[in-house]
């Protein structure tokens, strides 16, 4: 794959679920484009090499906070931020949905991203500068059926991103969010065959997207490059995406 060259030397980044496919290949990406990377998550990938990681759960205020003490104590500022840690749930028919797995799929991908967006704009505000990428999923704009709790917490990061972009409008903060079709990683796991199987057909490139094509626009949207563009949602969807 031929990426673009970006510099973002001197430029930190925090990556929440960079133990994930797509949280490890956006950390590595903007790592070997010089920044220094900080990922955020439950589960720590010891595989990960040269990057720093922090215990934390997206869900807990108290986490959020506490990480990101530990973050500017060892780094000093946070440039670039980068929401990626999200669960799919289970495959269900809203009829059989738990309200608990409801609660849970909210809590990590909606909640989760609300807290750390306001972690990250009060940190960033001060310098009146940064990048926030939000990871949403084609999924929040269609409605997949059997999957509720995920496509409405994903039309939550979409909205949730559409307003923190304009709050920010004035400032030298840009908010954008991906949507993602189906990208080859443990995320699909989670899913049925017959779930998977019938996503991956709606995907007029006939193929599943790599951690790595999420990661370019990651670096992109990170960039200074980035300039016009603020409270908008990018498809990466090998063509699904209508709208
Ligand atoms: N893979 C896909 O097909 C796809 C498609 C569209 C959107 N997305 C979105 O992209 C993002 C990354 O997905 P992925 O494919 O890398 O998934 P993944 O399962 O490989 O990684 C997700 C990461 O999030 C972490 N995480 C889960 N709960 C957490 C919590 N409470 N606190 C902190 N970290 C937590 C996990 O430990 C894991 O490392 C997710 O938000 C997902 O919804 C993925």
């Amino acid at each position: 794959m031929v990426t673009a060259s970006y510099d973002f030397s001197g430029q930190v980044a925090v990556i929440t679920g960079g133990s994930g496919g797509i949280g490890k290949a956006i950390s590595q990406r903007l790592q070997q484009s010089g920044a220094q990377v900080c990922n955020w998550d439950v589960h720590v990938n010891t595989a990960h090499q040269g990057s720093h990681f922090i215990h934390v759960d997206v869900t807990s205020e108290q986490s959020v906070h506490e990480a990101m003490d530990q973050t500017l104590s060892k780094f000093g500022k946070i440039d670039i931020f980068v929401n990626s840690a999200g669960i799919a749930g289970p495959v269900a028919n809203v009829s059989d949905y738990s309200l608990e797995d409801w609660h849970r799929v909210m809590d990590i991908n909606l909640t989760g991203t609300f807290l750390c967006c306001r972690a990250a704009v009060a940190h960033m505000q001060k310098n009146n500068r940064g990048r926030i990428v939000n990871l949403a999923s084609i999924a929040g704009k269609e409605g997949n059926p059997a999957q509720s709790a995920y496509s409405a917490s994903k039309a939550g990061v979409i909205a949730l991103t559409k307003s923190l972009g304009k709050e920010l409008a004035k400032s030298e903060i840009r908010v954008n969010c991906i949507a993602p079709a189906m990208v080859a990683t443990e995320l699909l796991d989670q899913m049925t065959a017959e779930k998977r199987e019938e996503n991956f057909s709606k995907i007029p490139m006939g193929r599943a997207g790599l951690p790595e094509e999420i990661a370019s626009i990651v670096a992109w949207l990170s960039s200074d490059d980035c300039s016009f563009c603020t409270s908008t949602v990018f498809d990466a969807s090998g063509g699904r995406a209508t709208y």
